[in-house]
């Protein structure tokens, strides 16, 4: 938690080298969604380590019911903005559906992620298939996310947003394409809706820190897409989403708060709890 701005500047800015240092050190790694300069100043403050412009954009700003609709323009939009309010985390930009279909369109859109945007690291998703992109991005200096399990950007293909790597085979795919991207020069790997067992596995497999969302809680880092945990979206939550605007007496608090409340919380290893995991069934 910081109290301001210059506190804030007085500590050196998160890169991987500090990401790779804290999962050495078994400190867990606190990350967060944010689409613009206030909230990521918000959570800057409250102490968040990575903060990723996602594609989520689509549905949390857009209004969308997916992500597939994102274009390239909107992700550096957004990054640009989240980058004003930032001064110590480190920033993800998503490659959005389809810009990074070619070797070309992926250096070309991770390069404008990273010159317009003043993202510190792209995320691309998808297993193995990705790995002459991933090797391409990096050999040329790009820092790179790989983003497994759950790829929201196959909605379609996968005919709905659900559990990943239930089965042993899909289990053992997903723990080769991890090692595939890891062993292409990704430097991060984000985990989404799996069993905590095989969060456990691919952590414990992976060169890189692992951070997962929904995947349990022996992953070196959890994510949350920010509009979650501040229990802004009406409807059913998926069951790894707490939210953070509540105290423990139950007592509204302010968004500053949730922020700080969500990074001690993954600090402290008490979330996710054993009820916001999914096991294998
Ligand atoms: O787009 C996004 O916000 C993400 C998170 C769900 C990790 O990829």
């Amino acid at each position: 938690m910081y109290s301001s701005v210059q506190d804030l500047r007085a500590n050196a800015p998160v890169t991987v080298s500090t990401l790779r240092e804290m999962r050495e050190k078994g400190e867990k790694i606190a990350c967060l969604t944010a689409y613009d300069a206030s909230f990521a100043l918000a959570e800057d403050l409250a102490g968040t380590d990575v903060i990723l412009v996602g594609d989520s954009l689509g549905m949390v700003i857009q209004g969308e019911k997916t992500t597939v609709g994102v274009s390239t323009d909107d992700i550096i939009y957004h990054t640009r903005a989240v980058a004003q309010g930032v001064h110590r985390a480190f920033i993800m930009a998503d490659m959005p559906f389809m810009s990074y279909a070619t070797l070309d369109l992926a250096i070309t859109n991770a390069t404008r992620l990273m010159q317009e945007g003043h993202a510190n690291m792209i995320k691309l998703e998808g297993g193995e298939q990705q790995a002459e992109i991933v090797e391409y991005l990096s050999t040329r200096g790009i820092p790179v996310c790989a983003h497994v399990g759950l790829c929201p950007q196959l909605i379609h293909k996968l005919g709905g947003f659900k559990v990943q790597g239930r089965e042993a085979a899909a289990a053992q795919q997903m723990l080769r394409d991890a090692k595939a991207l890891t062993d292409a020069g990704a430097d991060l790997l984000l985990v989404e809706c799996v069993p905590a067992a095989l969060g456990r596995e691919l952590s414990e497999q992976s060169p890189v820190p692992v951070i997962g969302i929904g995947a349990g809680s022996a992953v070196d880092g959890q994510i949350l897409v920010m509009h979650d945990l501040l229990n802004v979206m009406p409807g059913q939550k998926p069951r790894f989403v707490r939210d953070f605007t509540v105290d423990a007496d139950g007592a509204a608090v302010s968004v500053q708060a949730a922020f700080a409340a969500y990074v001690a919380a993954v600090k402290a290893g008490s979330y996710p709890s054993a009820a916001e995991q999914f096991f294998a069934e």
